[in-house]
C-alpha cells in the first residue's frame, strides 16, 4: 500500500511500545500513534515514514477506550514522559505484567513462568526525584518543559505531576529571573544564549539541588537567581557546562554556585549523599520496593558472599550488606564506585567492597582468583548482559540469581541463556517505577536446577 505524508487512517489502537505509543495496525502498516490509548476507536494522520513502520498523531477520537479515565486536573506538561496518563492506572499495572509475560513467551520460550501482579504506586503522582528539563525559544518567548512525545518540540510547563511541588516553584523562579534579565536559553545550531536544561534533584525531606546546565561558562546576574532560589528550601546550586553539540543534557564541568556539594537523600534507612553526577534511581517509593524483592528473592544468610554486578553507587549493595558475609560491588562508571564507597563509610558498612570496570571482565576475574560467590544480582543497563557475564555464571553456578530489569526484552534474552544452562526462573515480580510511562521494571527469581 502506498502512503505518504498527511494521509489518514481509521482504527482500533491495540498495544503500546515501549515509548508508550498507541499501536495502530491497517492492513499491513504499523502505526505508532502518539496520543492513542488502547481500546480507542482514532482517526490517524501520517507524520513520518519509516521502513517497517509509520508515525503518526491522532485527529479524532471517533470512540474513546472504556479504560480511558477523565483526569481532575489538567495535564500542564508535554506528555512525552507520561504518555498513558490518561489510561487507568489498575490497566496500566495490568499492561506492564501482560508485557512481561508476553515477552517471556515470545523471546524466551518460557509458557509457566508465574508473573506476579506488578505492584503500584499509591500515589502515582510527582513520584521523580530528578528532572532534567529541557530550556528552549521559540518567536522570543523562553520555552521551560519536556519534549512532546516522537518529537524535539518544548512544551512550555508551569506545572509538573512527575517532580514534587518545590520543582514548579524552582520552574518559576528561574523563568521570571531568565525574563527580568533577558537570559536567553542556549541555541545548539548558532552556539548562542546561556541556559540549556535545569536539573532538579529533590529529597525526601523536599530539599532541592538545581543544576544549571548552560551552553559556555558564561552565566550572567547568577547572584540575583541564587537570592531568589535560596528563599525555597533550595541548599545546592550548580553550573554544569555543556558545550557539546549532541543532545546528553549534563557537561564534563561542574561549578558548585551555592551551599552543599551533595545532596542527602534516603532509600529505606539507607543514607546517600548525592553529588550532582551520581546516578540515584528516580522514585525513592518503589525503589525500596524493588530492593526488599530483591532481597527476598536472594533468600540472603549470615554466610553469603554476594556479586552486585552493574551496581551503579551501590545501593543494593548497601541495602543487602547487613545481612551477608560479603558483598562485592561492580560498576564502569568510576565516579559512581566512589560514591558508593564514601556511602558504606556514611552507613557503616565494612563487608562492601566496589570493583571498576565492566562486569563481563571483572566477574570472570573475581573467578578466576578464587573469589567465591552464591548469590548475584544482575541489574543492567536497558541492553541487558554481556554474553560473557551469563557464560561465567553458568560455569560457576551461584545458587540463586536476580535479575533486575528496567527492559523486559533484554531480560528474557538473558534469561533464556540461563535456563538452557543450568537454571529455571522460579517468579518474576513487575514493580512500577514509571507510573504513567510505558517503562516496566522486574525482578526476576532464578534458581539453580
Ligand atoms: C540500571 S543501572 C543500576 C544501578 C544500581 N544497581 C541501582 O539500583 O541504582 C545500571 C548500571 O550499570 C552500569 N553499567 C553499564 N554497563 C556496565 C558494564 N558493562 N559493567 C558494569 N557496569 C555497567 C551503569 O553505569 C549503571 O550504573
Amino acid at each position: 500500500m502506498e502512503i505518504k505524508v498527511g494521509d489518514q487512517f481509521t482504527g482500533e489502537i491495540i498495544d503500546f511500545t515501549h515509548e508508550g505509543n498507541g499501536i495502530l495496525k491497517v492492513n499491513n502498516l504499523t502505526i505508532f500513534v502518539n496520543g492513542g490509548l488502547i481500546g480507542d476507536k482514532v482517526v490517524v494522520k501520517i507524520d513520518e515514514i519509516k521502513r517497517n513502520f509509520a508515525i503518526g498523531s491522532v485527529v479524532d477520537i471517533l470512540e474513546p477506550s472504556i479504560d480511558r479515565v477523565k483526569l481532575d486536573f489538567e495535564v500542564r506538561e508535554a506528555r512525552g514522559g507520561i504518555p498513558l496518563i490518561e489510561y487507568k492506572y489498575s490497566k496500566q499495572l495490568e499492561w506492564k505484567k501482560e508485557k512481561v509475560k508476553k515477552d517471556l513467551f515470545k523471546i524466551a520460550g518460557l509458557t509457566d513462568v508465574v508473573v506476579k501482579d506488578t505492584i503500584g504506586m499509591e500515589n502515582p503522582f510527582r513520584y521523580r526525584n530528578h528532572v532534567q528539563i529541557p530550556v528552549g525559544e521559540r518567536n522570543g518567548k523562553t520555552l521551560i518543559g519536556f519534549y512532546e512525545l516522537n518529537t524535539n518540540d518544548i512544551v512550555d510547563m508551569d506545572s509538573s505531576i512527575l517532580q514534587p511541588e518545590i520543582g514548579d516553584k524552582i520552574i518559576k523562579i528561574i523563568r521570571t529571573w531568565m525574563d527580568k534579565y533577558k537570559i536567553k536559553a542556549y541555541d545548539r545550531k548558532i552556539k548562542k544564549g546561556i541556559i540549556r536544561h535545569i536539573g532538579i534533584r529533590i529529597n525526601r525531606d523536599n530539599e532541592a539541588m538545581v543544576i544549571l546546565v548552560t551552553g559556555n561558562d558564561k552565566l550572567p546576574r547568577v547572584n540575583e537567581l541564587i537570592e531568589e532560589l535560596t528563599k525555597e528550601k533550595v541548599i545546592s546550586i550548580y553550573q554544569n557546562i555543556n558545550i557539546a553539540n549532541f543532545s546528553a543534557t549534563y557537561g564534563k564541568v561542574y561549578k558548585k554556585l551555592y551551599g552543599e556539594d551533595k545532596l542527602l537523600d534516603y532509600i529505606g534507612d539507607y543514607k546517600f549523599y548525592l553529588s550532582p553526577k551520581s546516578f540515584f534511581q528516580v522514585n525513592r517509593i518503589q525503589t525500596e520496593v524493588l530492593y526488599n524483592k530483591a532481597m527476598e528473592y536472594l533468600d540472603l544468610k549470615k554466610d553469603d558472599i554476594v556479586y552486585d554486578l552493574y551496581c551503579g553507587i551501590g545501593t543494593i549493595s548497601l541495602y543487602m550488606a547487613p545481612y551477608v558475609k560479603k558483598v562485592y560491588g561492580v560498576e564502569i562508571i568510576e565516579e559512581a564506585v566512589e560514591d558508593a564507597k564514601y556511602n558504606a563509610v556514611v552507613n557503616d558498612i565494612h563487608n562492601a567492597d566496589f570493583i571498576v570496570g565492566k562486569s563481563e571482565v571483572v566477574l570472570p576475574k573475581l573467578v578466576k582468583e578464587g573469589i567465591e560467590s552464591n548469590k548475584v544480582v544482575l541489574d543492567p543497563p536497558r541492553k541487558g548482559c554481556e554474553r560473557a557475564v551469563l557464560e561465567t555464571l553458568a560455569k560457576m553456578l551461584p545458587e540463586r540469581i536476580v535479575y533486575v530489569s528496567c527492559n523486559p526484552s533484554t531480560m528474557a534474552r538473558d534469561v533464556k541463556y540461563l535456563v538452557e544452562n543450568g537454571y529455571k526462573v522460579v517468579k518474576v515480580q513487575p514493580v512500577d517505577m514509571f507510573p504513567h510511562s510505558a517503562h516496566v521494571e522486574c525482578v526476576v527469581e532464578i534458581q539453580k536446577v
